[in-house]
This record gives C-alpha cells, sequence and structure tokens, in this order.
C-alpha cells in the first residue's frame, strides 16, 4: 500500500528498476557533469540520491527544486558511481507536488540551533536531529507496549478529566465550561461548580494512578500510557506542562518486585532502541560528539551508546533514602559547603543531591526507597518504623527521578488516616478507599516519565526537544 519507502528502496539490490520516489528535497546540487538531489521522506536518517543530466530538465523546472520542496521522482535504482552511497536514482521524471520558496522557507542546508527549531515545531520534524529523534520516541513507545503485553499486563485507559488531585500536589489545569465573565454564585459568594459541566470542579489528570490501583485490583497487571498534566510554573529543561506517563500497577507485588520491574523495564526498552534505532542513534552520537569538541575535555559527555549499554549492562543501585542522606552528609561538597541547599534527615532531596549521588558517587542509576513519610503521598504504605514509606525514586545520570512509584497503602485505617493528615476530604475519593474495604490486597505500582526516557535515550539536553509540540509556561503554539 502506498509507495515504497526510501528506507525500503535504500536497501534495494539496484538492477535498473522503475521506482517511484516521494519526499522532501534536502539538498540540490549541481556539478558540469550532472544534478544530483538528496531526498528525504522521514522513513530514515538517510537520504536518497536522485542523479540528473545537465540540459534534462527545463531551468524553470529545476528552480522549483529547491531544499523543502516536495517532489515524485521516477527513474532507475542503479548502483551508485559515487561514495557515501550504494544506490542511487537516474531520474526519468521530476513532478513538483509543491515548491518552497528559498527566501521564506526556515530549513536551509546549515546548522540552526535549538532554540530556534523550537520556534518553527512545525517544520522541525524535517531536520535529520528531529526526525531521529521522533523515529526513536515512537521505537520506545512501541517496546513499551510490547513489554508489557509480553508480560500480561493489560493496557488500561484511565481518565483524562478527574475530580481527583492524584499526587495530592494541587497543580491542575482546571476543565469548566463556565462563561468567565458570569461566573454562578452561591448563596455565599463561592463559585457554583454545580452549574459547571459536570456539577463540580474537575481538573486534567496529574496521574492515571489511582484509576490504575482499581484496575490491578481486578486484572492483576496493568499499565497506562497517556498524557498527563501539570500546572506546575517550572522553567526547566526537565520539565513539561504537558507529558506522557507510564504507570505499571500490580496487585501482589511488593516494593523489592517493583524495583526489580522498573530495573528490568527500562533496561528492555532501550535494549529494543539500541537494536532497532541503530543509525539514528549513531546520528545523534555524532551530533553530540560534534558539539562536544567546543567543550572542555572534563565537561564532555560519555559517547551516547557506551553511555545506553553501560546503563543496561550494570545493576542499578540500591539503597534507602537513610543510608544517601548519610553519604551526603560524609560528601565532600557537604562539607566544603558547596551544595545549595541544606542535607539532613528529612530534607526533600533537591536536584544537586540527586546528581551527586548518581553521577559523581555510585556513577550509575541509582534506585532510593523508604522516604520520610512527610514528603511523600498519601498512598505510600507506611513502614513498620512508622516514619518511612515504602517509596521507590529511580534517578539517572544527567536526568534526575526518571520514575517515582511505591508499594501502596493497603490497610483501610492506616490509609484513611493519611488522607485526614494530608487534607484530602474523603469524600472525594471514596471510591479509591472502598478498595481498601473490599479484597484488599498487597500492591505496587510506580510511574515513568516517557519524555525523561526519549531524552536519555537521545542524549538531548532539553526536555523540550524530544516531544512533537511541547507545552511549558506561556507556550501552547502549534
Ligand atoms: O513522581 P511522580 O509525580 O509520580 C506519580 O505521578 C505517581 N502517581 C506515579 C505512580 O506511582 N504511578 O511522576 C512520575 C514521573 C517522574 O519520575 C518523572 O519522570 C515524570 O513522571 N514527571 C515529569 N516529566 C516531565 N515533566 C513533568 N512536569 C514531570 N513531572 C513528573
Amino acid at each position: 500500500m502506498g509507495p515504497l519507502q526510501i528506507k525500503e528502496l535504500l536497501q534495494q539490490t539496484p538492477d535498473g528498476q522503475s521506482v517511484t520516489l516521494k519526499g522532501w528535497v534536502r539538498t540540490k546540487r549541481e556539478s558540469k557533469n550532472a544534478i544530483f538531489i538528496a531526498l528525504n521522506d522521514g522513513s530514515t536518517i538517510h537520504n536518497i540520491q536522485a542523479v540528473a543530466a545537465p540540459g534534462q530538465f527545463s531551468a524553470e523546472l529545476l528552480l522549483t527544486v529547491t531544499t523543502g520542496s516536495c517532489l515524485k521522482i521516477t527513474g532507475q535504482l542503479v548502483a551508485s558511481q559515487g561514495s557515501g552511497q550504494a544506490v542511487e536514482v537516474k531520474i526519468d521524471d521530476i513532478f513538483v507536488y509543491g515548491t518552497a520558496d528559498v527566501d521564506s522557507y526556515p530549513l536551509q542546508p546549515k546548522r540552526h540551533s535549538l532554540e530556534f527549531l523550537r520556534e518553527i515545531a512545525h517544520l522541525r520534524p524535517r531536520t535529520n536531529t528531529f526526525s531521529a529523534i521522533l523515529r526513536i520516541r515512537h521505537a520506545l513507545a512501541f517496546a513499551v507496549h510490547k513489554y508489557y503485553n509480553d508480560r500480561g499486563f493489560f493496557y488500561l485507559h484511565t481518565p483524562i478529566i478527574t475530580a481527583s488531585d492524584a499526587e495530592g500536589a494541587g497543580e491542575m489545569f482546571r476543565v469548566t465550561t463556565l462563561d468567565l465573565e458570569k461566573l454562578p454564585r452561591t448563596d455565599e459568594g463561592a463559585i457554583n461548580f454545580k452549574e459547571d459541566f459536570f456539577g463540580r470542579e474537575a481538573n486534567l489528570t496529574v496521574s492515571g494512578q489511582l484509576e490504575g490501583e482499581l484496575g490491578a485490583m481486578a486484572l492483576s497487571k496493568i499499565y497506562t500510557f497517556g498524557p498527563t498534566f501539570r500546572a506546575e510554573n517550572s522553567n526547566t529543561t526537565r520539565h513539561l506542562a504537558e507529558f506522557w506517563m507510564i504507570e505499571p500497577e500490580m496487585a501482589f507485588f511488593e516494593l523489592e518486585d517493583n524495583m526489580d520491574l522498573a530495573e528490568d523495564f527500562i533496561k528492555t526498552v532501550i535494549t529494543y532502541a539500541l537494536e532497532n534505532c541503530k543509525d539514528d542513534l549513531a546520528f545523534l552520537e555524532n551530533r553530540l560528539a560534534e558539539e562536544d569538541k567546543n567543550k572542555p575535555q572534563n565537561e564532555r559527555s560519555i559517547p551516547l551508546l557506551e553511555k545506553l549499554n553501560f546503563v543496561v549492562e550494570n545493576a542499578f543501585e540500591r539503597l534507602t533514602y537513610t543510608e544517601a542522606i548519610d553519604i551526603l552528609l560524609k560528601s565532600k561538597p557537604h562539607k566544603e559547603k558547596k551544595f545549595q541547599y541544606p542535607v539532613g534527615w528529612g530534607i526533600d532531596l533537591s536536584s544537586e543531591h540527586e546528581r551527586y549521588l548518581v553521577e559523581k558517587h555510585f556513577k550509575k542509576p541509582v534506585i532510593l526507597t523508604n522516604y520520610p513519610r512527610e514528603i511523600k503521598s498519601f498512598y505510600m504504605k507506611l513502614d513498620d518504623d512508622g516514619k518511612t514509606v515504602r517509596a521507590m525514586d529511580v534517578l539517572f545520570p544527567g536526568i534526575g527521578e526518571i520514575i517515582g512509584g511505591s508499594q501502596r497503602e493497603d490497610n483501610y485505617e492506616k490509609l484513611l488516616e493519611r488522607v485526614h493528615e494530608v487534607g484530602i476530604d474523603p469524600e472525594t475519593i471514596w471510591w479509591y478507599l472502598e478498595t481498601r474495604k473490599f479484597g484488599t490486597a498487597p500492591h505496587s505500582g510506580f510511574g515513568l516519565g516517557f519524555e525523561r526516557l526519549v531524552l536519555f535515550v537521545t542524549g538531548m539536553g532539553n526536555i523540550r526537544d524530544v516531544i512533537p509540540f511541547p507545552r511549558y509556561p506561556k507556550s501552547a503554539e502549534f
């Protein structure tokens, strides 16, 4: 169905067979003996070279064949005369689907900054860098579904619009159909949400976990993979207002099983990308190496493939929050007062602390467990000491937290106590609490931020460059 992709054509044995190419012009080069057109259709990082003889086409037609224009080329697939490619196409005919004016098409063949490309997100998939990222993103998404399907998990579609704040963080986008110019009021003067679409306050979900748990209490092993939304005003290279999260939730899994699954899951999907995205990863590795040439030796990064293989081949370091605090207290930057934020039992680790543990101390991914209850969500299972909860965060070099998860509190009384403690109205999550009354079971789960995974695998520096159309404060173009 449809035309053969350039990826497929490049793999054919050339013997002069007729072929049709459809794609966008990357470059056109004219020499005394020939005209070379490099065409790309996004199926691969590689262009196919099409060659015409001088005088074969009118100057008028050739003027419309410019970088960015879209062509249909018919011709014969032959062994390439030049180096750099095995096959090329001897052109018989050119049809121009769409021109791209040289003076106004922004993607001319030269290096553009990532900041500039972000402003033209409608066109940036046509660059080598972004097409490589998007193909890798696709491969990882496919690998996620394959991973869980192969292991008996069911894909559960949790709602996008919810009335609960799963993380209790209060950083939600409101969903309403009320007329903001004429808000209905109660007798007390508050906004009357009874008149809103759902008859109550509603928001975009921050996590599918709570509904995911309901699924696990029936199907045993489920996962979600959907968009989540956070209205946190974080202008960082690691935060988006709209990001995709994968949340497996498993009945009869304790914290150890949860950690084993998280580690195996990340390693398996990275391995899938290593095996299936070789050309794109090689391209991005070279791109990073080029960038690094301008940096001093000690700031250069490990080659991308070496970094990915290292993560796949080595066990993640596992330790408790309490042990991590001890390491930080004994660390050189703490003793020399180099950390910006204070260290002590009970603190919420800041990114400098996490980076020290992962990048300086252990030099590998780390799973931190058993955090103080005060700094973690209400649904995490209380440890026997009453002070810590069975939480786990997976921390990655250059990324920070890539996974957050826990064993869940399965005891009704303890959960209700935590709900009151953090100030959630139990009425709003009566259905969640009921699962602890009817056939409760030990269970665990976690959330992997998909863009943070793509960031790690592509080696890119900014999360806004690994999602097609990023959403962040003051930006919702495209
Ligand atoms: O640690 P978080 O907030 O955990 C949860 O939402 C739990 N309900 C997950 C669960 O147990 N089912 O978020 C999980 C992950 C983080 O580790 C991070 O990778 C990613 O989601 N994340 C973000 N990614 C991009 N932009 C943001 N603003 C993110 N916030 C969290």
